[in-house]
């Protein structure tokens, strides 16, 4: 049988695929080379050198997450001079803005602060750079803080590889570089579409969710997996509650079939969960407007009226529409009910087409 191809990684060898990085075998064998700007199922861009390793004959360190493995590579991922190369790359990267970890509403899901912890680096050898650009706020879902975005690229290849909305991009050169929309539009003038996977892929706070932006911590309240209800494709979410309110919605990742990407309203349209024009009893109609009612008296009077609509002018004058906004559970029930007990056929969808 023909030999695999293997390289070997911090002194254990590991057989390899064709065309596999080294981040990728290192991944697979549980070995943890940090990232940043490294975004799964997109093209390895090499920006922002964290995950440079120890190669083996090579003259100089290279990017685990771009370097494709060969057989009889020698890797080192932790040596002394990686760690030198990772610390003087995460005081680079912090001097480069303004992360104040002590008032910024990331800390505690910032990779940019974990890695630091990780390595201990505090950010005091070189002086913090002022701010260039004025922070974004002019859409009602995200929030863009220049100041903390360390131009990983993350949230360009969110938008352009993963959603493919093209709606972002690297603008100017060298100091004045920034992540613009259009020709440096604010979003809303641009042709986002605000489906905040460039929020999801930020890993600093350098974009926020506006409508959970100081409302809770990362690590309060609960996170509670649920199932969009907005459409039929089944996107896996899940809702951050706090004092049994949703505050944000983040999208499932590694599964199914939504991979961690939301569309605008399974991120964002949430609202109507608790808001307070929401229905919290049945209304009856009488004359001209509504009375309160029981649930049993609603159910009985819906009942009795179908049931007399069915003996008096047959099944078919009843039509029941269903939604995509239930369950597939619910829609069999519904037209369960309709086929046996008013027996008629006419059951819409208005997902149907
Ligand atoms: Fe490899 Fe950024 S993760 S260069």
């Amino acid at each position: 049988m023909e030999k695999k191809a293997s390289i070997t990684i911090d002194g254990r060898p590991y057989p390899f695929d064709e065309g596999e990085t080294i981040l990728s075998v290192a991944k697979r064998n549980g070995i943890d080379i940090p990232t940043l700007c490294h975004l799964a199922k997109t093209t390895p861009t090499g920006a922002c050198r964290i995950c440079m390793v120890e190669v083996e004959k090579a003259r100089t360190l290279m990017a685990a997450c771009a370097l494709p493995a060969t057989d009889g590579m020698v890797v080192l991922t932790e040596s002394p001079k990686v760690v030198k190369s990772r610390r003087m790359t995460l005081e680079l990267l912090l001097s480069s803005g303004q992360h104040d970890c002590v008032t910024c509403t990331g800390a505690g899901e910032c990779r940019l602060q974990e890695l630091c912890m990780r390595y201990g680096v505090t950010g005091k050898k070189f002086a913090p750079t002022p701010p260039r650009y004025t922070p974004e706020s002019e859409n009602p879902f995200i929030m863009r803080n220049f100041a903390k975005c360390i131009l990983c690229g993350r949230c360009v290849q969110a938008c352009n590889d993963v959603q493919v909305n093209n709606a972002i991009s690297f603008g100017y050169r060298g100091k004045k570089s920034k992540i613009v929309a259009a020709e440096d539009l604010p979003l809303k003038d641009s042709q986002c579409v605000f489906c905040g996977e460039c929020v999801q892929a930020c890993p600093t706070n350098a974009l926020m969710y506006k409508n959970a932006n100081l409302k809770i911590r990362p690590w309060e309240g609960e996170k509670v997996r649920t199932t969009c209800s907005y459409c039929g494709v089944g996107c896996q979410m899940w809702l951050h509650v706090l004092d049994n309110r949703i505050v944000k919605v983040t999208g499932v990742t590694g599964v199914g079939p939504n991979h961690g990407s939301l569309c605008v309203k399974g991120r964002f349209g949430y609202d109507f969960v608790g808001h307070p024009d929401r229905l919290t009893t049945p209304l009856i109609r009488e004359g001209e407007g509504f009375r309160e009612a029981s649930w049993d008296e609603a159910l009985d009077l819906v009942a009795k009226r179908l049931g007399n609509i069915r003996d008096t002018a047959g099944p078919d004058s009843i039509g029941v529409l269903t939604s995509a906004r239930v369950t597939n559970e619910a829609n069999y029930v519904v037209q369960k009910f309709a086929r046996a007990v008013l027996k008629t056929n006419n059951v819409d969808h208005c997902a149907r087409l």
